[in-house]
């Protein structure tokens, strides 16, 4: 099953995943997105389950899990990919966008986690894949409440993975950079009134690939693309010019 399959990563991903002959369950917020998914993955519908659902909301992560379970009686691997960002200085969050982003990207995949848990430890070489972020490694200006959102997704993962080493039960974070996709004009907050554009990014293709990848060599941990590692890497060694460079890069924007 992969959520947040209704565009980006997500969609490449659920297209990966009938490449390699799977079986998937997409699921999405949004029914048209998901639609468009769903005709764009050449399969056939007995192979594939559309599932409409906001996961914030426990009723319908409840019904997601009881519909895989009824219908195919497993589920073998478990990729959260939903996800939203926020944008802009932290004083000028909301407190409510703060708590709705973490309630996307952190309690609503860990409790997808816990209620999917019972079936992964009966699939077939089971395994869960988190799509954090590179901002989920290194806080940087004005994504402080996404930021958050992803360190609390990557440190619930890596606490996770340990815990289900007993239950034969894998778990790969994966710490993107910055992808092509259409997140930065899907911002549930966005104070600076500059349009987000992620053309620079790497594909979500690209993504999906490294996904499998990572899967089929049980990787525990994935930096996908160069921005990241490299982003990642200065932060270990250097984090003070990478402080500086963050910040400057604040002040150019701003000033635009
Ligand atoms: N693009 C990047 O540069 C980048 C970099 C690192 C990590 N990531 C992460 O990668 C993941 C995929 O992002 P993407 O770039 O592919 O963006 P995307 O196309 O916006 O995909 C995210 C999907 O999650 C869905 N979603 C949001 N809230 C949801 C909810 N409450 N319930 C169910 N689905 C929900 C969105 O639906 P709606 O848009 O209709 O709400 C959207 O279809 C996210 O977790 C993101 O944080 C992205």
């Amino acid at each position: 099953m992969i959520t947040g399959a209704g565009g980006g990563i997500g969609r490449a991903l659920a297209l990966s995943a009938v490449q390699h002959g799977m079986r998937v369950a997409i699921s999405d917020v949004a029914v048209d997105r998901l639609g468009q998914t769903r005709a764009a993955l050449p399969a056939d519908d007995k192979d594939i389950k559309e599932i409409t659902a906001d996961l914030t909301d426990k009723g319908a992560r409840q019904r997601t899990i009881d519909v895989i379970e009824s219908e195919w009686g497993g589920l073998d691997v478990l990729v959260n990919a939903a996800g939203a960002g926020a944008f802009g200085s932290f004083l000028d969050l909301e407190p409510d966008s703060l708590r709705r982003i973490m309630e996307i990207n952190f309690f609503s995949v860990a409790e997808l986690c816990r209620i999917a848990l019972p079936l992964l430890r009966d699939g077939i070489d089971p395994l869960i894949v988190n799509i954090s972020s590179m901002y989920g490694r290194r806080g940087v200006p004005q994504w402080a409440g996404y930021c958050a959102s992803k360190f609390a997704l990557s440190g619930f993962s890596e606490a996770l993975r340990a815990e289900l080493v007993p239950y034969g039960i894998g778990l790969l974070l994966v710490l993107p950079g910055v992808t092509k996709t259409d997140f930065g004009s899907r911002l549930i907050a966005n104070s600076t009134h500059q349009n987000l554009v992620l053309s620079t990014g790497i594909a979500p293709e690209a993504v999906a690939k490294s996904v499998f990848e990572g899967v089929i060599r049980r990787k525990n941990e994935l930096i996908v693309g160069t921005d990241a590692r490299r982003m990642i890497w200065a932060n270990r060694f250097f984090p003070r010019w990478v402080d500086r460079r963050k910040g400057h890069q604040v002040l150019l924007g701003t000033r635009r």
